[in-house]
């Protein structure tokens, strides 16, 4: 029996709680789902590439039918090679939708063969953003519960240069011993 795969592209910077109700819900349907990071040489991204794959995989390690992955250039090329019939994408709200199913036209225009399936995260991540995430962790506001722990530790780190410095420190003293 055909074995459907799924991509399901995007920034990821960072990993939301959103995103990640979102693979819970393509891995019930999807034989393989593949978490897909755009490597956007335009974009500034707070997290790197490297970054974001590390904290996408852990946090996705319990599904076994869910691997990360990266990629350039048009996502519709990268589901071809990857061989995937589906690419899954999150709708929070209305406002979502006209720029997702520009996209996903776009998408069916190229590639007929590809289908957008739009999937809805629980109400409680529907405001949740990595947009926002990042301008109220920049902003030093809370971001309990709207990202997994590893992330919001990574972003304080990230963020704090205090932390940032304790976390150097072991490193420079064991440079300077060797
Ligand atoms: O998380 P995002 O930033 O909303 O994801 C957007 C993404 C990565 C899905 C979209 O920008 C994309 O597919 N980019 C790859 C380039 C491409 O195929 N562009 C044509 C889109 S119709």
């Amino acid at each position: 029996m055909k074995k459907v795969i799924a991509i399901y592209p995007g920034s990821f910077d960072p990993l939301t709680n959103g995103h990640l109700d979102l693979i819970a819900r393509g891995s019930k349907i999807f034989d393989q789902l593949i978490v897909a990071i755009l490597r956007n040489p335009e974009k500034d991204p707070l997290f790197s590439l490297g970054e974001r794959r590390e904290m996408l995989e852990a946090m996705t390690a319990a599904w076994s039918n869910v691997r990360v992955d990266t990629f350039e250039g048009l996502m519709v090329d990268y589901a071809v090679r990857v061989k995937a019939s589906a690419v899954l994408r999150g709708i929070r709200a209305i406002s979502d939708y006209e720029y997702e199913l520009q996209m996903a036209l776009m998408n069916r225009k190229l590639e007929p063969g590809l289908e957008t399936v739009f999937m809805m995260p629980a109400e409680q991540f529907s405001y949740i953003s990595s947009r926002l995430v990042r301008e109220i962790a920049q902003l030093g506001g809370s971001i309990q519960g709207l990202v997994p722990e590893n992330v919001e530790q990574r972003l304080r780190a990230k963020l704090d240069p205090a932390i940032k410095l304790e976390q150097q420190l072991p490193k420079v003293k064991a440079r300077k011993r060797s």
